[in-house]
């Protein structure tokens, strides 16, 4: 938008102030830092200040993992960077019965510590803007609560899971209310059983407590994608109650070139397009010893080509200690040199997914990592591991019919063999099935790319956002 619309002089001195600011209050995982700051991102291009609101340690996370774009040459993004009480960091458990990422817990306790400093820059912000606007992650309901004390302030729940798994968890927890509408959820829905701990749970039920609060709901999803999922959300789940937005994808889409290029983008550069498969599971599961090595064998014996990151799981405090390393069989490395790269470090996965090398995604189905495979046309090998996963790794392969599954859900405590994973990598990457899989997956990314244009659904949906907050 051209020049200062969203601002007004308050006479006197002649300042310029802010009409409207935006707050952004993302929950401390990376998938959940990641969405909110590609969201902040998007709402400083309607040149809206935005305030991103975190521990010192989860910003700093969220800032240098970032890809696309530089947070720090943002001018319009400002960085609140808070101290919250020390929490311990324990390294993740890669023989737990369950993936989901229990480590982790002490860290969330610790950000819901932000109550008070949000508060207070809630209420500094209030008295010089015309309206503050909280979008918070709804894992974050009670660090912004404060919200229903400041006049000029009303906040907006951002949902980062996809509209598909919301929608069933919601329905579920109402008490099955309506009968679900058969066109559009396939039978046998994975057990949500292993999907979370008894205390994330509750923790999330504390968070749920404060959702009256809110005046309406984001969502990263695309109607494209989503369109009966999002519709459902906004009428049998929430009610017209609220207002709704599905106004993703929110990561790039579009790789612009950078100058510092990770190796593995030049390893790409020396392959056919849609030759190499990606492997990785995102930054919340550690997988076993054993795990590692069949995986290892089958890459290798599915004689295509792969860039695998393998690293361990996050800690709480990222910057906190050494990681393990896990162990591959013994020259292996050599072994699969030109086919196979091994990444142990931060890998730049948007650049990865968007490379006309990259034919196929070996996934945990993270919300974060769909969207991106989705957005940048590459189908999906599903390994779910905890959380929305399950139903995420449903979405896409049943649903969407952009993918297959390496590991069913209801098998989740069996060792997923190297035969299997070879089957899996050679069905996606050398078969007419998999060539009409990525033939789909490419047309939704040009559809979902296209979204954000101007015109584009869910840039009509941003825009709809934007007007009503600055109203
Ligand atoms: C996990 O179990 C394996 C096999 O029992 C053992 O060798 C390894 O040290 C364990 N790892 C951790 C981090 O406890």
């Amino acid at each position: 938008m051209a020049n200062n619309h969203h601002y007004q002089n308050h006479g006197q001195n002649g300042l310029k102030q802010p009409e409207v600011v935006v707050v952004t209050v993302p929950f401390p995982a990376q998938g959940h830092l990641n969405q909110l700051l590609q969201l902040s991102r998007l709402i400083t291009s309607y040149n809206i200040p935005v305030h991103y609101v975190s521990s010192t340690t989860h910003s700093l996370q969220a800032k240098i993992r970032v890809h696309g774009w530089n947070p720090l040459a943002a001018e319009n993004i400002h960085f609140h960077d808070f101290t919250v009480p020390p929490f311990v960091s324990p390294p993740p458990n890669p023989n737990s019965t369950t993936k989901f990422p229990t480590h982790l817990q002490p860290s969330f306790y610790a950000s819901l510590s932000l109550r008070e400093p949000v508060a207070a820059l809630l209420r500094a912000l209030s008295s010089n803007a015309r309206r503050v606007i909280v979008i918070h992650d709804s894992l974050m309901a009670s660090v912004v609560q404060d919200v229903a004390s400041i006049r000029n302030a009303e906040s907006y729940t951002f949902h980062s899971v996809s509209a598909f798994a919301l929608y069933l968890y919601m329905w579920e927890a109402m008490g099955k209310p309506f009968d679900i509408k058969a066109e559009i959820t396939p039978k046998d829905l994975p057990s949500v059983e292993s999907c979370f701990t008894a205390e994330f749970l509750n923790f999330i039920a504390f968070q749920y407590q404060f959702s009256k609060l809110n005046s309406g709901k984001l969502y990263n999803s695309c109607r494209s994608i989503e369109a009966p999922y999002i519709d459902s959300l906004g009428k049998e789940i929430f009610g017209a109650s609220k207002k709704h937005w599905a106004i993703g994808p929110l990561n790039p889409v579009a790789i612009h070139e950078n100058k510092y290029r990770h190796k593995c983008l030049e390893w790409l550069d020396k392959h056919a397009s849609n030759s190499v498969i990606y492997v990785s599971f995102g930054t919340t599961t550690a997988l076993t010893d054993e795990q590692i090595k069949e995986l290892a064998i089958g890459l290798e014996k599915s004689e295509q080509n792969f860039i695998w990151v393998l690293r361990d799981a996050d800690k709480g405090d990222v910057f906190e200690g050494e990681a393990r390393r896990a162990e591959l069989p013994k020259g292996y490395e050599e072994r699969v040199e030109g086919r196979g790269m091994v990444v142990r470090d931060w890998a730049p996965q948007l650049e990865i997914l968007g490379h006309r090398s990259t034919g196929g995604f070996m996934s945990h189905c993270g919300w974060n990592s769909c969207m991106e495979s989705i957005t940048m046309g590459v189908p999906i090998a599903a390994w779910p591991m905890h959380s929305d996963q399950p139903r995420n790794s449903l979405l896409v392969t049943k649903v969407l019919k952009l993918g297959l599954v390496v590991k069913e859900w209801a098998k989740r405590d069996k060792v997923v063999t190297s035969f299997a994973v070879e089957n899996a990598v050679r069905r996606l990457m050398a078969s007419e099935e998999g060539d009409d899989m990525r033939k789909r997956a490419s047309e939704l990314g040009g559809t979902v790319q296209r979204s954000m244009d101007k015109g584009g659904v869910s840039r009509m949906e941003l825009d709809s956002f934007i007007a009503h907050v600055t109203r």
